[in-house]
């Protein structure tokens, strides 16, 4: 048996056939589901993220027809929510249709060619092979590569595509990538690609490890300011959180502030250590003065509902109040 046949046979046998987005051929769920995957983990997107997202807007013209603050309000705790802004600039732009097409597809925002021909291996079985991080380890490991070329890893996955079997393909890549090839102590016993396998005798050469920069950390304040029993937030504009609601921060601690606690969250690119700080006298512009209640019906960052919670427990608040 070559080694398409076997990954083939493989995916019929051990492969994850229930996960949700396996069980449709609408676009858009599948859409939906690579987006919330490509930066958090199966687990985490399948108990707590795709169905309410789905209940909430069935179709991408659901997705059109709502505001970006609704959109984000579903996304609010899976993070990088870049992506649900690309989503809802999507679902304006293709009018609540996907193309079908994986060049139109790939040109869309937050659309990449790798995620445009999974959607269309898996909504369509067009024959387009995947790309993903989990799938590229595979692929270098397979034919040692030590280097991650885009270019020679493009050549090599479109090699080993089965293209009468596009979906189980790709699919079975991918569980390969995130079950038997994994970074650390590859299972090479059970692999279907073993037989063949280049790099099987030194898999943590394929590829070499770079060595990371240490991300840098950022010291700031987050300002609680409470006025009438409300607290005042403002709506985020910087791309990184855009249109969520939040804590003002500043890089210096004003003189009169006190300190409510400390709040440390990693994000991919810098660690962030926020002291929370209250001073009611304190003049600062803010976009709005909402009571805790209120502030359920707005999409926070992880951080912010975090300080909420510290601060709502420091100053003894009602939630409700
Ligand atoms: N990660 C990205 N796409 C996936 C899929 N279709 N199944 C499992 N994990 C994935």
């Amino acid at each position: 048996m070559n080694v398409k046949e076997a990954i083939y046979a493989w995916y019929q046998t051990n492969g994850r056939h229930d996960l949700p987005w396996r069980q449709t051929n609408d676009a858009y769920k599948i859409y939906l589901s690579e987006i919330m995957l490509q930066q958090t983990q199966v687990k985490t997107v399948l108990e707590r993220f795709y169905f309410p997202f789905l209940e909430r807007f069935p179709t991408l013209q659901s997705v059109a027809e709502a505001s970006l603050d609704d959109v984000l309000k579903m996304w609010e705790g899976l993070g990088y929510y870049t992506r649900a802004q690309n989503l809802h600039h999507t679902a304006l732009t293709c009018k609540g249709v996907l193309p079908k097409n994986p060049e139109e597809l790939g040109g869309l925002k937050g659309i990449g060619k790798s995620t445009a021909h999974a959607i269309c291996s898996f909504a369509y079985h067009q024959a387009l092979p995947i790309l993903d991080a989990n799938v590229k380890r595979v692929v270098c490991r397979y034919f040692a590569l030590s280097v991650k070329d885009d270019k020679v890893l493009w050549e090599k996955a479109w090699k080993l595509l089965h293209v009468k079997h596009p979906y189980e393909h790709n699919q079975a890549m991918m569980d390969i990538g995130a079950m038997i090839c994994t970074p650390k102590n590859p299972n090479c016993s059970v692999c279907p690609l073993e037989f063949t396998c280049k790099g099987k005798n030194a898999p943590e050469n394929y590829p070499k490890a770079v060595q990371k920069a240490k991300v840098p950390t950022k010291k700031r304040f987050a300002l609680v300011v409470v006025q009438e029993g409300k607290l005042g937030l403002m709506q985020r504009t910087q791309r990184l959180l855009h249109g969520l609601w939040g804590f003002v921060q500043l890089d210096e601690k004003p003189s009169d502030a006190k300190s409510l606690g400390k709040v440390i969250h990693t994000y991919s690119h810098f660690k962030l250590e926020l002291e929370i700080i209250q001073d009611d006298a304190l003049h600062v512009n803010v976009d709005g003065w909402f009571t805790c209640k209120e502030i359920e019906q707005l999409a926070l960052s992880t951080v912010d509902k975090k300080i909420l919670a510290l601060s709502t427990m420091m100053r003894n608040i009602a939630p409700t109040s």
